[in-house]
């Protein structure tokens, strides 16, 4: 099936063979099971498919070169149901041989529509999907509809979620596409026009996007951009500008994105903050447009995200009751929408998600709207579904996350909890001005705390070294040391392979401290010395896993003497209170997961089985 993917489409002037794959290549991390192309050249349908990488296609491409073309789409895929063999990846064409259509999503009604399709005739190649929307499309234009009126008509006999772009051999100057519930913006150029998943795929074109709303469909040709409802309806796109150039989306000297973007935390968590906390002590989140009088009477907060966001949401939840007195229960997407939720107009919830487009986050974020809630999102990705679904805003501005490894997505994710929880507590007036200050400095410091933990942190490297063989790694906290734990052994997980888990330090005792035998590595997030009444529980805790033979890798704050003593390998954090400590706490792990990955020779960028962003359920 079509699964969650890449999409490109391009019309134009240039050579439409390089636009596609160099875009392709920009949202490799968004799937990699296969990739493909289609082109028109000379009234003809040309297509080119690979399992497996891009490096791939473009092996079977220089096989098989494509002639010179000036419209073409192009897919990378991430694949849900299909093996991901070279006939299942995308373009799939009509047998007509007109249609060469890409697809991101689910076709839900895909069982009904086949059977329907092969009783009139029609052969099918592949076992997707999306082939059902490429063989509808034949029939349609074969009957003299055009292009974008067969779309239309197809998209409304379609069912599930879908982007879907289409190119017609019998009309080599159109490109069309269309939009149910998955991703899909347009780039807008000078005498040429893409569409995409996302705006990398054309950034280094264009800066100008039209984000697209659901159940549109568009017309492009490379002087105009023309938007529908299914039902042909004129409908209007939103304008916007990109803010980051395309050396954001690029290496830019690192072996990895993922270290790209680790680096770039200092300066991702000072965008987060700028412009949020006035000179005269106020926090601003205008963008917020919550009126205030509602926020006051909420009585309880849920926090819903996925992955990486749902350890940010879980570090949340200990800032947000902390200053604020609210209750918050904190919940994984996919968990909370199919067990009946208790909800009111007087509950806020909070969805976080890096892309923006996570189907999980989505429909728990639509199911929670339908019950009355305000919903506020903290998301990366401006335009993005959630967001744009979403009551209010709220976004950390990290610049493009390409590492399939969520870093500094997840770190701004952390402040943009903070300033929302402080401006909760502003609001209800649960904190002095004074105590919400004396926060705010401390956050400000943070990136130049970041900094001195990326600046040393050589000897991350060694560890990884020595650590290289282990099986299995433990990472305990208590407190915000517990979600930090938690995103430590999943940064592990993700793209080193090895197994890792996160326990709060507390439990271990209750169960976990049986996996604990001689040589086995512990890292311990160590809550601050002498500002801090878990600290001394957390070097206990140490010392139980000490005495069954565990190598522990200590993080505690520079100058921390009982932690210093206990450590095999003491990692030294900067000062910052507790609450705030996941903000440097995280940096080592991260830096930890990706050398070891480097050093056991994975993908870092392009971890097996996974992709960026999830937008099937
Ligand atoms: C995927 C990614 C994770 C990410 C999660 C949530 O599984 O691999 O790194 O944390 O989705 O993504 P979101 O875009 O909603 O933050």
């Amino acid at each position: 099936m079509g699964g969650m993917c890449g999409i490109i489409g391009y019309v134009g002037p240039r050579d439409a063979r390089e636009v596609l794959v160099s875009g392709l290549r920009r949202m490799e991390y968004r799937g990699y099971d296969s990739a493909g192309v289609a082109t028109i050249s000379d009234g003809e349908l040309q297509v080119r498919k690979k399992s497996g990488k891009i490096a791939n296609l473009c092996g079977e491409l220089e096989e098989r070169p494509l002639p010179e073309a000036h419209i073409g789409i192009g897919h990378t895929r991430w694949a849900t149901h299909g093996s991901p063999t070279d006939v299942n990846a995308h373009p799939h064409t009509s047998a007509n041989g007109r249609i060469a259509l890409i697809h991101n999503g689910i076709i839900e009604n895909f069982a009904t529509l086949k059977p329907m399709l092969e009783a009139q005739g029609v052969r099918f190649t592949s076992q997707t999907d999306t082939e059902v929307a490429a063989q509808l499309l034949g029939l349609e234009v074969a009957r003299g509809v055009g292009l974008a009126e067969a779309m239309r008509t197809i998209c409304r006999q379609l069912e599930g979620a879908f982007t879907l772009v289409a190119i017609d051999s019998e009309d080599p100057q159109l490109l069309v596409a269309a939009r149910r519930n998955s991703p899909l913006v347009v780039g807008v150029g000078e005498g040429e026009n893409f569409v995409a998943s996302d705006v990398a795929a054309f950034i280094e074109h264009t800066n100008r996007a039209i984000e697209m709303g659901q159940g549109q469909v568009v017309e492009v040709t490379t002087d105009s951009i023309t938007i529908t409802d299914f039902d042909g309806n004129p409908a209007q796109g939103r304008a916007y500008e990109v803010t980051w150039d395309v050396s954001a989306a690029e290496k830019g000297g690192y072996d990895w994105f993922m270290r790209k973007e680790i680096f770039e935390q200092p300066q991702a968590i000072s965008d987060t903050l700028l412009g949020r906390y006035s000179v005269n002590g106020e926090l601003q989140l205008d963008e917020l447009r919550i009126p205030v009088e509602r926020l006051r009477v909420i009585d309880k907060i849920i926090i819903i995200a996925c992955g990486s966001a749902y350890h940010a949401g879980l570090v949340a939840k200990y800032a947000i009751e902390h200053w604020t007195r609210i209750a918050c229960e904190v919940e994984i997407a996919s968990e909370f929408r199919y067990r009946d939720p208790i909800i009111t107009s007087d509950t806020l919830v909070i969805t976080i998600s890096q892309s923006g487009e996570t189907a999980d986050t989505r429909g728990a974020q639509e199911h929670a709207k339908e019950q009355g809630a305000k919903v506020i999102a903290i998301c990366n990705t401006v335009g993005a579904t959630i967001p744009r679904e979403a009551d209010a805003v709220l976004y950390t501005h990290a610049g493009p996350e390409i590492g399939v490894a969520s870093t500094k997505a997840f770190l701004t994710q952390l402040a943009a909890c903070y300033l929302l929880g402080l401006y909760l507590a502003q609001v209800r007036g649960t904190l002095y001005a004074d105590e919400i200050a004396a926060v705010m400095r401390d956050l400000e410091a943070t990136p130049a705390k970041i900094q001195q933990v990326l600046d040393d942190s050589a000897p991350v490297l060694d560890l990884a070294k020595s650590l290289l063989e282990s099986k299995s790694v433990l990472f305990l906290g208590r407190h915000v040391g517990y979600p930090t734990a938690l995103e430590g052994a999943l940064k592990l997980k993700e793209i080193s392979y090895l197994h890792a888990e996160g326990f709060p330090a507390g439990e271990l005792k209750h169960g976990p401290i049986a996996l604990v035998e001689e040589g086995l590595p512990v890292f311990v997030i160590v809550p601050p010395q002498g500002r801090d009444r878990l600290h001394e529980k957390v070097i206990s805790n140490i010392k139980e896993v000490q005495a069954r033979g565990a190598y522990t890798v200590v993080l505690a704050e520079q100058g921390d003497a009982d932690g210093t003593e206990l450590a095999d390998v003491l990692i030294p954090l900067p000062q910052l209170p507790t609450i705030l400590q996941p903000l440097v706490a995280s940096v080592p792990l991260q830096i930890f997961a990706c050398e070891l990955a480097t050093l056991r020779g994975y993908d870092v960028d392009q971890p097996r089985n996974l992709a960026k962003s999830v937008t099937v359920e």
